[in-house]
């Protein structure tokens, strides 16, 4: 599997003295260094963390890839299309929320989603929609014209060691299943840390796992580097 590494977390501390320190382009060259195979960031509409400038620079230096997250906003879009990052990542968006809460609802906004979709995809960006792992939403991806889902591990992440794990758990391996059989291709993110990481190997076909909080978290102990190496270690791991 691969490891996109989110550094939208560096942003904020960057954001929290209003200063250009720590640089979350400096970070993601740290991040590729140390074994990151792309590098994701979300330009949110209240640009709270990653700004216009840093998805410019990003898109300039990176030596990997970039993904990039996005709310179904024409502006943002319009910023898409004029950087070109090799895949984008849809998904939901609201205000109030401290991080990304559930998944794109796929099966409810099929026609507006299919519609946002297909100018990224007739410049050739991959798309993928940020989706639960659940049946009605991967069927629905399907027809959008998203070439790859990623399923929202936030629920298995918070499952993980209690005796709901193992049911949150089947739901990915059923949703990834059930995507790669339609054709789509499959990456899976959100609340992945050390611990609960590994047993993503358990379903199969996975192409990468998008990372940011217990990273950038794990950094301030053991320097940006270390904690990279160490999840990439968990990550391209057998
Ligand atoms: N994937 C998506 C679509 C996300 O929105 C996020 C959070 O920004 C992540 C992965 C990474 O989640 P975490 O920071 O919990 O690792």
């Amino acid at each position: 599997m691969l490891l996109g590494v989110n550094i939208d977390h560096v942003a904020t501390l960057r954001n929290a003295r209003g200063g250009c320190e720590p640089d979350p382009v400096a970070a993601a060259a740290v991040c590729e260094e140390n074994g990151a195979n792309s590098i994701t960031a979300h330009l949110r509409e209240d640009r709270r963390h990653i700004k216009d400038e840093d998805i410019l620079a990003l898109s300039q230096t990176l030596k990997t890839s970039l993904n990039l997250e996005m709310a179904i906003n024409s502006e943002i879009r319009e910023i898409a299309l004029k950087v070109k990052p090799k895949s984008i990542c849809l998904v939901p968006e609201r205000r109030q929320e401290i991080t990304t809460e559930g998944g794109l609802d796929a099966a409810g906004k099929f026609d507006e989603i299919t519609e946002f979709v297909r100018p990224l995809v007739d410049t050739g960006i991959l798309v993928s929609l940020f989706i639960d792992p659940d049946i009605k939403q991967v069927r629905a991806a399907v027809n959008t014209g998203a070439q790859f889902i990623e399923l929202h591990t936030g629920a298995y992440s918070e499952a993980f060691g209690t005796g709901e794990e193992e049911n949150e758990f089947q739901k990915l391996k059923m949703a990834a299943m059930l995507g790669q059989s339609l054709g789509l291709k499959v990456n899976a993110g959100h609340g992945l840390n050390y611990q609960n990481v590994c047993r993503m190997h358990e379903i199969n076909g996975l192409v990468e796992l998008n990372i940011g909080h217990s990273i950038i978290s794990r950094a301030v102990f053991t320097g940006l580097g270390n904690a990279v190496k160490d999840m990439a270690g968990l990550v391209n791991g057998v």
